[in-house]
């Protein structure tokens, strides 16, 4: 879509304050499928978050957007705004495809001392730093058509300028070399760029975020390599008093359950190389259903992750109608340490509470084989369900619709995983690799249970053993799921469940 186009559009349609009216007012929102209780675009195509950035008391979220498809197209990077990461506001496209290309996925910062000059009139720039992917440089087999690119906003994100010198790093000739995530490092007072280079990382500095010098090259020889390097992140975390650094690497494909994933490493960063303390491949989400997952900027001590919903196995194709994706809840990022290893852990993050009605609460359940509808009633909607056991069993929960279709999400006690089970979901036949049997390990060698699902209508998220063991998937049942049992061949008691139903965010 061209920029006027599109502008002729948006004044036509305008005048829509609040998300829910966006919402409602077009009658979106309440097509089969729908995420309730999450993040999706009104209509059309979306991929990767981009852009986040806490700002002005609002975050940012960014997105990969084709405004004219529902399937994967030129890429715009779409808007919407939050001031409490639950409800969002839908904001005008914020950048538009150039003469130097689509706008692949990229970061945005807060630039609060003006390094960049883009700054003016004491307005804090904030500084979009994306690739620039140019289709014609590809299709004509040339190794360098994506290149760093540079826009800025002086009025909070709702307007962009693109850089009039970009690209402002050139690419070497590596084919894939995208996905800048850029962080200001305060201990030498620089911005640093951590850039997905093919099958590795590649980490640059600049002054003023238009001139970049190449620091370090790491990752051929450590992590997954199953697929293409992209979306990386780098950010440091506390451990009671401990700074840890992360290395966040997306990889499509080569995931621990088919297609694409969120790989990351734990180490020390200096400012100009990483030095990782592992060589173990992990997994930020072991399900089928997170992608590209990055964290805020300008967050603080806080780091709040949050990916896409799908996989680039099917996101083409899955069953949706007026739009195609979603994004996983926002999740609190933190650090467990199992033996010498630090595990990432990822929460839901609090706010979410905002959204929650009627709680049901059932205590010292025997989960041989319990009908969980005859003692909270019947679910019909999103709901968080939190469960805990003094001693985890083997256990199976089924949530069912009354036509035949279930997922089945459980801990399997010999192989010692987690699982999500979608065989029988619903629709699955749109891709062959759909309907599986999804699984992660159990990392805490611990005797109690706790776990945590959020379920929306489309997907559900599970967080298990204080977040050290996480699944993403989505599923589309011809009818809501409206059942829930429980069985457990191991006798599983369970101390504590509760049902927290959930309102939507759209209506
Ligand atoms: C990841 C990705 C990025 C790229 C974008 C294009 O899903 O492939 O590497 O920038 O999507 O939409």
């Amino acid at each position: 879509m061209t920029k006027l186009k599109y502008l002729v559009l948006v004044t036509l349609l305008a005048a829509c304050s609040s998300a829910k009216k966006q919402g409602s007012q077009a009658g979106l929102y309440n097509e089969p499928h729908r995420p309730q209780i999450h993040f999706s675009q009104q209509k059309a195509w979306m991929n990767d978050p981009n852009g986040m950035v806490y700002f002005n008391n609002q975050y940012h979220l960014f997105y990969q957007y084709y405004p004219d498809s529902t399937i994967w197209g030129p890429m715009h990077w779409g808007h919407a705004t939050s001031k409490d990461l639950v409800y969002w506001e839908h904001q005008p496209v914020a950048l538009f495809p150039d003469s130097l290309g689509y706008i692949f996925s990229g970061s945005a910062v807060a630039d609060v001392n003006n390094t960049s000059g883009f700054g003016s009139g004491g307005k804090t720039p904030l500084v979009a730093i994306f690739t620039h992917h140019d289709p014609k440089g590809e299709k004509a087999g040339s190794a360098t058509f994506q290149n760093q690119s540079l826009a800025y906003s002086l009025d909070d994100g709702k307007t962009w300028t693109k850089y009039a010198n970009n690209p402002v790093l050139k690419n070497p000739g590596i084919r894939d070399f995208r996905d800048p995530k850029v962080m200001w490092y305060d201990a030498g007072k620089k911005w640093i760029m951590t850039l997905a280079t093919l099958d590795h990382i590649t980490f640059y500095s600049s002054p003023d975020l238009k001139n970049w010098t190449e620091e370090s090259k790491i990752g051929k020889d450590f992590g997954a390599h199953g697929g293409v390097w992209e979306c990386p992140d780098l950010f440091p975390l506390d451990y009671n008093g401990q700074q840890v650094w992360i290395l966040i690497v997306n990889i499509n494909p080569g995931g621990p359950n088919g297609g694409s994933a969120t790989q990351y490493f734990t180490g020390q960063f200096d400012g100009k190389t990483f030095k990782p303390y592992q060589t173990d491949t992990r997994w930020l989400d072991y399900g089928p259903d997170e992608y590209a997952g990055i964290t805020w900027s300008n967050t603080g001590n806080r780091k709040i992750f949050l990916g896409w919903m799908s996989n680039w196995q099917y996101a083409n194709l899955v069953p949706t109608d007026r739009w195609r994706s979603a994004t996983t809840v926002p999740r609190d990022l933190g650090l467990e340490k199992i033996g010498d290893k630090f595990i990432v852990t990822s929460k839901p993050v609090d706010e979410l509470k905002t959204l929650f009605t009627t709680s049901a609460t059932a205590g010292n359940i025997d989960a041989t084989n319990y009908d969980l509808r005859e003692r909270l009633g019947k679910i019909a909607g999103p709901f968080k369900m939190q469960v805990t056991a003094d001693k985890i069993e083997s256990f199976a929960f089924t949530f069912s619709n009354n036509i035949g279709e279930k997922l089945v999400v459980g801990f399997d006690k010999a192989a010692n995983n987690y699982y999500i089970d979608r065989t029988n979901s619903g629709k699955v036949d749109f891709e062959k690799g759909f309907a599986k049997r999804h699984t992660a390990p159990r990392l805490l060698n611990k005797e109690n249970l706790d776990l945590t699902l959020v379920v929306d209508n489309a997907s559900i998220e599970l967080f298990a053993d204080n977040g050290t063991a996480v699944m993403t998937a989505i599923f589309f049942p011809n009818r809501i799921y409206s059942n829930i049992k429980i069985e457990s061949p191991d006798h599983l008691v369970i101390k504590s469940l509760q049902l927290t139903r959930m309102k939507s965010i759209w209506k």
